[in-house]
């Protein structure tokens, strides 16, 4: 196979939260190589090449700057999928990999569907030997069945299929990818297999040092995806399930969670108590975890992992329960403030968010809610909610009201619920929030970010998760 000794053309199918910021960084870092960022999304494409940086289609911290340097340089964005295919060496599928909606793993099982078509576009339209990497999150195994299919086409060319699992979270995508921890490349281990993880390496080594790149086998580099997040969303399950038992015994939760988190073999990340996590790894990993234990009898493994996501739907229930219970059992007719619909700060995805949960469960008791987040649209909650299908969208628009302006969001209510912990929510003029409010004022703090003595001493009643 004619594998190069230095990559100078990089095409990366899938222009979404990962591969969007990956691309970018790598052609900041490389500006030797020409990275093109191709998408089917006609719409996604020309806001990444919006000349107005506030208007690309991921808000991330620091990402407009990186985007900023090298866009134009050597960082394209394209709807012409064959033309940067034909010219790459390297290939990075980044496509979405969502949970099965038919069929056989419904509801478990990832969708593959987007990766099989990338793979037979690749297949068909490739003129030369090209290295193909998966960024997107798959069940392990799934290299194997993009080579087969690669292969397939019975052209006179090879590839060889690299898994290189992305590990950014969120809302710290540019410092996540400027300071990785690790990068994990998973390849075959024959003469071309090295070859071709080592070119990888390289392209990571303009900025990383080489202790930081690990390098294993196709089949552990995908399954390490799958189980770092799972751990990563079990410790949140984990610190959850205690929040609950806190509130009976007396105990705060934080204080467990400093105490525990103190302790170096514990370590202090992720303890953080919330409503639930959210975004779109966590529960679709895990389902997909669970259904490969599944598929090979493994029903211990299987049950022991989903309960990380029982307890996780548990924890948005409880805090809906709280609010309904807490307002006197009924809250029909009551204006209720939603601060916060994204899965977490200081990004615009609300893929899985908590807020969505609870906010159908309070519509569902028929409160009018009034929504504020700093960076989602209006058009996007709506979404969220109708996707659910739980009732008509016609009576969404009548109960749900989305507002530009927090203190509009708070004006009138009887109660505020704080489900995203957005850094500005700390910041607001709450004497003011207490003044404009229906009393008695409550405030349900679903991610324990506000300052609880402040808010009782102006005499709200609140409600902190893990607190009696
Ligand atoms: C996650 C992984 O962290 C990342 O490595 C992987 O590549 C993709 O999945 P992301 O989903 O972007 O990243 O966000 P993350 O910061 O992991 O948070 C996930 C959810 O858990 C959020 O809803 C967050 O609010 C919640 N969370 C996190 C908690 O509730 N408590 C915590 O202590 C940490
Ligand atoms: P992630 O969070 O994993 O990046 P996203 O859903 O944000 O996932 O992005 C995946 C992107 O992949 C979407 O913009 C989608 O349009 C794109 N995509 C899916 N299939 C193809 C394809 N066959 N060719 C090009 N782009 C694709």
């Amino acid at each position: 196979m004619n594998i190069p000794k230095k990559i100078k053309n990089i095409c990366c199918i899938g222009a979404g939260y990962v591969g969007g910021p990956t691309m970018a960084v790598i052609a900041q870092k490389c500006p030797e190589i020409k990275v093109t960022v191709v998408d089917i999304n006609e719409q996604r494409i020309a806001a990444w090449n919006d000349k107005i940086l506030d208007n690309l289609p991921i808000y991330e911290p620091g990402l407009s700057e990186v985007v900023k340097e090298a866009r134009g340089r050597n960082l394209f964005f394209s709807t012409d999928v064959d033309k940067a295919i034909v010219e790459a060496e390297m290939v990075f599928i980044s496509v979405n990999t969502p949970t099965k909606t038919y069929g056989v793993g419904k509801g478990m099982a990832a969708d593959l569907k987007y990766v099989e078509l990338c793979a037979r576009q690749i297949a068909k339209v490739s003129t030369s030997d090209k290295i193909v990497v998966e960024k997107s999150t798959l069940p392990v195994r799934t290299a194997q069945s993009i080579k087969t299919i690669l292969d397939a086409e019975g052209k006179d060319i090879q590839f060889k299929v690299l898994s290189n699992p992305e590990f950014l979270a969120e809302g710290t995508a540019i410092e996540d990818l400027h300071h990785a921890d690790r990068v994990l490349i998973g390849g075959d281990q024959d003469v071309d297999g090295l070859k071709a993880i080592q070119c990888l390496v390289e392209i990571y080594a303009h900025w990383l040092t080489k202790e930081r790149i690990l390098t294993t086998n196709v089949w552990s580099s995908e399954l390490s995806k799958l189980t770092a997040n799972a751990f990563l969303a079990q410790r949140v399950s984990s610190i959850n399930a205690i929040s609950a038992l806190c509130e009976h015994t007396g105990a705060n939760v934080d204080e467990i969670a400093n105490a525990i988190g103190a302790d170096s073999r514990i370590g202090s990340k992720f303890l953080k108590a919330s409503v639930g996590f959210g975004g779109s790894c966590f529960q679709k990993d895990i389902l997909n975890l669970v259904y490969i234990a599944r598929s090979y009898g493994l029903e211990e493994v299987a049950d022991y992992w989903n309960q990380v996501i029982i307890l996780n739907d548990y924890q948005k229930r409880r805090f809906a329960e709280t609010v309904v219970n807490t307002l006197f059992n009924t809250i029909s007719g009551k204006k209720i403030a939603v601060l916060g619909w994204a899965f977490k700060k200081d990004t615009n995805d609300t893929r899985e968010s908590a807020a969505i949960y609870v906010a159908d469960y309070l519509l569902n008791e028929q409160a009018e809610l009034m929504v504020y987040d700093p960076k989602v649209k209006p058009e996007q909650i709506y979404a969220d909610l109708d996707y659910l299908n739980t009732r008509s969208e016609e009576e969404n628009r009548r109960l749900l009201t989305v507002v530009t302006n927090p203190y509009e969001a708070m004006d009138d209510a009887h109660a505020v619920t704080i489900l995203t912990e957005w850094d500005e929510f700390k910041n607001y003029d709450w004497k003011k929030v207490y003044r404009g409010m229906k009393k008695p004022a409550f405030v349900f703090d679903g991610r324990n970010v506000l300052e609880n003595e402040l808010l009782k001493s102006i005499g709200f009643l609140t409600f902190n998760l893990g607190r009696s």
